[in-house]
């Protein structure tokens, strides 16, 4: 059984997601002098990323050693409404004195599987010479149990060896860069954040229902040398039955 902590509410499930980015981020510099996070995107993380900008949270971050990444990325460009980057530029980057040139986006301006060559050419330049080893991968869980943008009944679940790729996903109709789960897996820590009474029934399913993979890919996530740890409130933890 995964790692599941249950908070009562959704500000004090951000609060808790906030101390747990701090602690992580403190324990990866003072290990190895850095601190590689890819963020989620969605809404659910927005309250923890306008936390870590207070001054409370981000004074006690060494952002000059802090490299930022995306687990996903919605194919339009950084100053769209949609775009993940942009969610958390407005609610973190621009409040935090983050080198620029540590903030790692995913080109979603450019051709989808261009995009991802890119990112993935730039993941192994700065995980060299090993596989991507986030120090902290941050997800959510879609309705569908949908995690970065690694979709139901898509091929992009499937992938064995590419770390990143650009595919369309017919549900939206539109087109989406994610990590694979060969770079979520290397992770040495995964947090899902999963916030909301509409999120109950399929977490509850991923959690304590049978493993099918192509329906959920989000239990597909099981760090293979890490921790898996679940942030939850309890409205989206209702119908949660842990033995
Ligand atoms: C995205 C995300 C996606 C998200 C879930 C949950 O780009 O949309 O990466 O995987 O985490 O859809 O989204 P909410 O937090 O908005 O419910």
């Amino acid at each position: 059984m995964p790692d599941v902590r249950t908070y009562p509410d959704a500000s004090t499930l951000a609060r808790a997601a906030a101390e747990h980015f701090v602690a992580l981020a403190q324990e990866a510099v003072s290990t190895h002098g850095r601190f590689a996070v890819a963020l989620a995107g969605g809404s659910t993380p927005r309250a923890t990323y306008a936390l870590l900008a207070t001054s409370e949270f981000a004074s006690r971050v060494d952002w000059t050693r802090v490299h930022i990444f995306w687990g996903d990325e919605r194919c339009v460009p950084p100053d769209h409404p949609d775009s993940n980057y942009r969610t958390a530029r407005e609610a973190l980057l621009d409040h935090i004195p983050v080198p620029p040139d540590h903030v790692h986006r995913i080109q979603g301006e450019i051709e989808p599987a261009l995009a991802a060559a890119a990112y993935e050419r730039m993941l192994q330049v700065f995980f060299a010479p090993g596989q991507p080893r986030f120090d902290l991968i941050l997800l959510g869980l879609g309705d569908d149990g949908h995690t970065a943008s690694l979709f139901p009944g898509t091929a992009a679940i499937h992938e064995q060896t590419r770390w990143v790729v650009g595919h369309h996903v017919s549900k939206l109709n539109a087109w989406r860069v994610t990590l694979t789960l060969v770079a979520i897996n290397a992770a040495v820590n995964v947090i899902f954040l999963v916030s909301g009474a509409a999120k109950a029934g399929r977490l509850s399913q991923v959690l304590t229902g049978p493993y099918q993979p192509d329906l959920l890919p989000s239990q597909i996530v099981r760090p293979t040398n890490g921790r898996l740890s679940w942030l939850v409130d309890s409205a989206a933890a209702a119908l949660l039955k842990l033995k």
